[in-house]
């Protein structure tokens, strides 16, 4: 089969190991799949930047890749939710294939850019989306379709679980393990779509279309990063049991509900889950034959987003070439709705700061008892004379607007000295 010709909309971090990438990578694909891919067009912004490997010249107007009829496979490495719209738009309405990196795009966009595809009859391929060197979409799709899938944990966003993991060895605050994250290189200057959680909630999303055939609506999903985390959190955490991480959560609720949020979240020092250190991603999920299942790998970076892409042009360039369908999406998923994120239901970790004082934790546990939320450890470090101390407690599993209730009468009490500090606790498979 002759070459398959491929145009970069974008060459950027991604772009460029895909270039440096595609010469070995195309020695595999043609033993193995009988592919050869050609980079045929590139186009980026800034046409004075230096650009090592690329194998023609780059252009700057995106469109001019699209429609050169030398490209069969579209490319989009911009990121963003707008101009790449346009990108993938126009890849589909010329018949051409579109993959993709871009979480952003499908997660805020997908529900008018998947039913354009579909009526097109034109495939994207989005694996390298969600967990970079991770296969876990084509997992979901392929492996794990005869399964009901009873829930999923992620950590999905390498910048806050290598934040995480310097706060949990080094007991230091956010702020000086975010500066060290950025001097080498692991959180972008503009840090607020990894910190915040977005880049997290956007994959989470992009799992949960996989898992349920369902694309969340973007906003109504309920999402809290770490940028407020304090180290006296990590700290009761681990004297708890426990280790905090960034976790997505994924999880149907009933025949036709589903539970999509990222929170920070306490989960047992024990699990696998919690030894996933650094940049490094997980995804753990159950499904009801094959039980537990988890993944770890390599979330982001040129190599591992590469292996994803060149999955997908594999798949692609299969695809053109064998009329093999495009990655099919689980049926069905129309009917789900999001729960109200009051109706969830898990444990909590709540720390209170009081006024150190006989009686408060007696007050404070029957307030509890009235919302009918069980505790199961308290801690209570020693005052020594200051004019507060945290008072934290672990929970038995509630419903969140129960606790919710329960927090803001604990805070009308006199004693109470600061707004209450509230974490999920998972406790996984
Ligand atoms: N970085 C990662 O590790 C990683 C991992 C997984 C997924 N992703 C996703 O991959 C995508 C690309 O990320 P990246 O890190 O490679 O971004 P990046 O380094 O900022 O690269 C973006 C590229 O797009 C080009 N560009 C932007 N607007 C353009 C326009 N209107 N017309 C033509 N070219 C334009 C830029 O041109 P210039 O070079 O001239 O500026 C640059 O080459 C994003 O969706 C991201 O979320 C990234």
């Amino acid at each position: 089969m002759d070459k398959v010709g491929i145009g970069l909309v974008g060459c950027g971090t991604v772009g460029s190991g895909l270039v440096r990438n595609l010469p070995e990578a195309n020695r595999l694909l043609q033993q193995r799949l009988g592919i050869g891919l050609e980079i045929r067009a590139v186009a980026v912004r800034d046409l004075a930047k230096q650009r090592e490997g690329l194998p023609i010249p780059p252009v700057a107007d995106w469109k001019a890749v699209i429609s050169n009829p030398a490209v069969q496979i579209v490319v989009e490495l911009l990121g963003g939710t707008k101009d790449s719209f346009e990108v993938a738009k126009a890849a589909i309405s010329a018949g051409k294939p579109l993959v993709t990196a871009n979480k952003a795009l499908l997660a805020e966009r997908g529900q008018e850019l998947i039913p354009l595809a579909q009526k097109a009859g034109v495939p994207i391929y989005f694996e390298a989306s969600v967990a970079g060197g991770i296969p876990v979409l084509k997992a979901l799709r392929e492996g794990l379709v005869a399964n009901q899938l009873l829930g999923l944990h992620g950590i999905i966003n390498g910048t806050c679980n290598y934040i995480l993991s310097r706060m949990a060895e080094e007991g230091s605050d956010f702020a000086p393990a975010l500066q060290q994250a950025k001097e080498l290189g692991y959180a972008e200057a503009d840090d607020r779509l990894d910190v915040d959680g977005i880049d997290a909630a956007h994959k989470a999303a992009i799992l949960c279309l996989l898992a349920y055939g369902f694309l969340p609506p973007f906003p109504k999903v309920p999402v809290e990063g770490i940028r407020s985390l304090a180290a006296q959190d990590v700290s009761f955490a681990r004297q708890l049991g426990y280790t905090i991480k960034l976790l997505a959560v994924v999880r149907p609720v009933g025949a036709d509900r589903a539970e999509v949020r990222v929170s920070p979240t306490l989960i047992p020092a024990r699990h696998p889950m919690a030894a996933v250190h650094g940049v490094f991603n997980a995804v753990s999920l159950v499904g009801n034959l094959s039980g537990p299942v988890q993944f770890t790998g390599r979330g982001a970076g040129p190599d591992a987003t590469s292996s994803a892409l060149l999955a997908d042009l594999g798949e692609a360039a299969r695809h053109l070439r064998d009329k093999s369908p495009g990655p099919v999406l689980p049926a069905g998923g129309d009917k789900i709705r999001l729960i109200e994120p009051g109706d969830s239901v898990g444990r909590f970790y709540v720390r209170f700061d009081v006024r150190d004082q006989p009686g408060v934790l007696a007050q404070i546990a029957g307030i509890f008892g009235t919302e009918k939320i069980g505790i199961s450890s308290v801690l209570q470090p020693e005052g020594h004379g200051a004019d507060s101390v945290p008072l934290v407690f672990l929970l038995e599993p509630a419903k969140e607007s129960s606790l919710q209730k329960a927090v803001a009468a604990v805070q009308k009490l006199p004693l109470n000295r600061a707004p209450a500090r509230i974490l999920r606790v998972e406790d996984l498979a």
